[in-house]
């Protein structure tokens, strides 16, 4: 392992002992006064992606920020994924200066308040303000009743004193934890176009890649490149593997030859939870032997509820 040296890991690791990748966002949450704040954010991944009730984005910030103290009274906000663009850029670091007040902030900002989706199916409640040269945004709520978060706080912005919550809520002396649920995903025409009718190079948003506050001095981030596709190894399954797996799925419903040969592209790993959709399906439907016409009729189902 000549290769690689051992390096300290110190605070903030992912800016100061390595290189990690990250998107930038725009967070809007609400203020006091009903107005919107706006703050620079990269630390904002998916959470929960499938299997659950519903789908959520993790935010780590620092507690003190006026997005955290704003999300512990007002759990909506509004994660505006900005594009490639100098001039945002330098917007974003100048939002991210800690301490600045969000009038000093919202006076002069150079992003254009827009309202969202959540506010034109809710009307009379209200939500943040998305970010309109956004390419994507996600409107949000925060699910303070994780981790029993909901007795937190706002007001102590010199640092918070245990106990704290593992992973939602305040999480350290200076640290939160936030637990986005995703309640609206906009996208602009272009990309929503790409998304629905098959992404081509042209489809892509154009997205820096954000490095981060490194060298006491800069932020960095790399300008945005075409993507590449790279096709997925084509394997394809033993047709007897398939048939064996589909005897043994149920004992009422059963498959034609031809419902098994359209499975054998199916990865052997998730064999027996797509033959148990089919099975539900024709349970549903009062089919007991599933042809190749029923899997077109599951497959062309499918497809739309993607949609
Ligand atoms: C591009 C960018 C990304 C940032 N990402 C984070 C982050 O993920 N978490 C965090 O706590 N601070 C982050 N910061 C610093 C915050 O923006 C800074 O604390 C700022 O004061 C937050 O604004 P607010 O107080 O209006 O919420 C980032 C700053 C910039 C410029």
């Amino acid at each position: 392992m000549e290769e690689f040296k051992d390096l300290r890991i110190v605070d903030n690791f992912y800016q100061t002992s390595s290189f990690f990748p990250m998107p930038t966002v725009v967070i809007g949450t609400q203020c006091e006064d009903g107005s919107t704040s706006f703050g620079p954010y990269s630390l904002v991944f998916p959470y929960y992606v499938a299997g659950k009730d519903y789908y959520a984005m993790l935010l780590c910030s620092r507690n003190s920020s006026n997005t955290s103290q704003n999300l512990l009274v007002h759990p909506r906000c509004s994660l505006s994924f900005i594009p490639d663009n100098h001039k945002y850029f330098k917007e974003c670091v100048r939002l991210g200066f800690p301490g600045d007040t969000p009038e000093e902030k919202m006076k002069s900002c150079l992003f254009t308040p827009a309202d969202g989706l959540m506010s034109r199916e809710h009307p009379g409640e209200v939500f943040p303000k998305v970010v309109k040269e956004a390419f994507q945004v996600f409107e949000c709520t925060w699910m303070r009743e994780l981790d029993h978060a909901m007795d937190d706080k706002p007001g102590q912005l010199d640092g918070y004193e245990p106990p704290y919550h593992d992973f939602n809520g305040i999480t350290s002396k200076f640290g939160a934890h936030f637990i986005l649920r995703v309640d609206k995903i906009l996208m602009k025409e272009r990309q929503y176009d790409a998304i629905i009718n098959g992404v081509k190079p042209g489809g892509f948003p154009r997205v820096p890649v954000d490095y981060g506050f490194r060298d006491n001095m800069n932020f960095w981030l790399s300008r945005f490149r075409r993507p590449i596709a790279f096709p997925l190894p084509r394997r394809t399954l033993d047709i007897h593997a398939v048939r064996y797996a589909a005897d043994r799925a149920d004992d009422t419903v059963k498959f034609t030859d031809e419902a098994c040969a359209r499975l054998m592209k199916v990865p052997r790993i998730f064999l027996s939870t797509a033959l148990k959709g089919c099975v539900d399906w024709a349970k549903a439907n009062g089919v007991t032997m599933i042809t190749e016409e029923h899997m077109q009729i599951i497959n062309d189902k499918r497809s739309k509820e993607k949609r």
